[in-house]
């Protein structure tokens, strides 16, 4: 059946969130061509990067899907829109470590790109007036982020299960997964579901041979073919395929 665009819900910096009409269980998202780094206050677009990463995000869900990952992805409309799940936000970021590198590096003093013996999951705090702030799991039941510990344990749980497919994915196209973060949401009936994206705007992903940089950092770190590495990784992505 033929989706219609309904209202606009949400814009957030890189989509754009529409209800569809008659369907209150389902969202148009609209991937945007913005580019925004450190809670934007960097600014930048370039053409068909929301086209890009719609497509790197369809493709993933999909290969997560058929492993057995909830995600709220549902169909793609056209390069940059997906129809997706209606979920009610959990406002945690929850980022997978591989190696040590961006603000965890910093923060403790370690080397950009230290390994670590096993995979490290932090949570975040989705204020973009605080500037989605690291909080403990205590302080994440204190801000009522989940329902309960346990919850927070399925969160954990589910990032390293979705990290051992996406580390695989990346390093059948010669990519190491540095570190990504994720989002989830609350369907109707309560089940955690993942949401977002996983795009080059959301992980950190290194050249396995080079060490060359495909993702964002380019663009905080003023690396230049911001355009061409994103390009790049829907390319091989795609290449990939069976
Ligand atoms: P960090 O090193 O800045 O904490 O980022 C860790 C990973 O999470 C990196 O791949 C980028 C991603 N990330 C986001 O997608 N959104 C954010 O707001 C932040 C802070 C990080
Ligand atoms: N997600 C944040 C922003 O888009 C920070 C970052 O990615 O550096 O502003």
């Amino acid at each position: 059946m033929e989706r219609v665009k309904g209202e606009l819900l949400y814009e957030g910096k890189a989509k754009k969130m529409f209800a569809v009409e008659g369907r209150p269980q389902e969202i148009w998202v609209e991937f945007k061509d913005s580019l925004t780094a450190f809670n934007a206050r960097k600014k930048s677009s370039f053409v068909d990067k929301g086209a890009i990463n719609a497509q790197i995000t369809s493709l993933l869900y999909r290969k997560l899907g058929e492993q057995g990952v909830t995600t709220h992805f549902l169909s793609e409309i056209n390069a940059n829109t997906m129809i997706c799940q209606k979920l009610k936000v959990i406002p945690l970021e929850v980022v997978t470590r591989n190696r040590l590198a961006g603000s965890t590096a910093k923060k403790l003093g370690f080397e950009e790109g230290t390994p670590l013996a096993e995979p490290l999951v932090e949570f975040y705090y989705k204020d973009d007036a605080l500037a989605d702030p690291f909080v403990s799991d205590d302080q994440a039941l204190m801000m009522k982020t989940v329902q309960s510990r346990d919850e927070l344990e399925i969160l954990k749980h589910e990032a390293r299960r979705i990290n051992k497919i996406l580390l695989k994915e990346f390093a059948r196209v010669g990519l190491e997964l540095i570190d990504f973060k994720l989002e989830f949401g609350r369907a109707a009936d309560g089940k955690i579901v993942l949401a977002d994206e996983v795009t080059p705007d959301t992980c950190r992903l290194w050249d396995l041979k080079t060490g060359e940089k495909f993702d964002k950092d380019r663009f905080r770190r003023d690396l230049g073919r911001v355009q061409e590495s994103y390009q790049e990784v829907l390319e091989r992505l795609q290449r990939s395929q069976p």
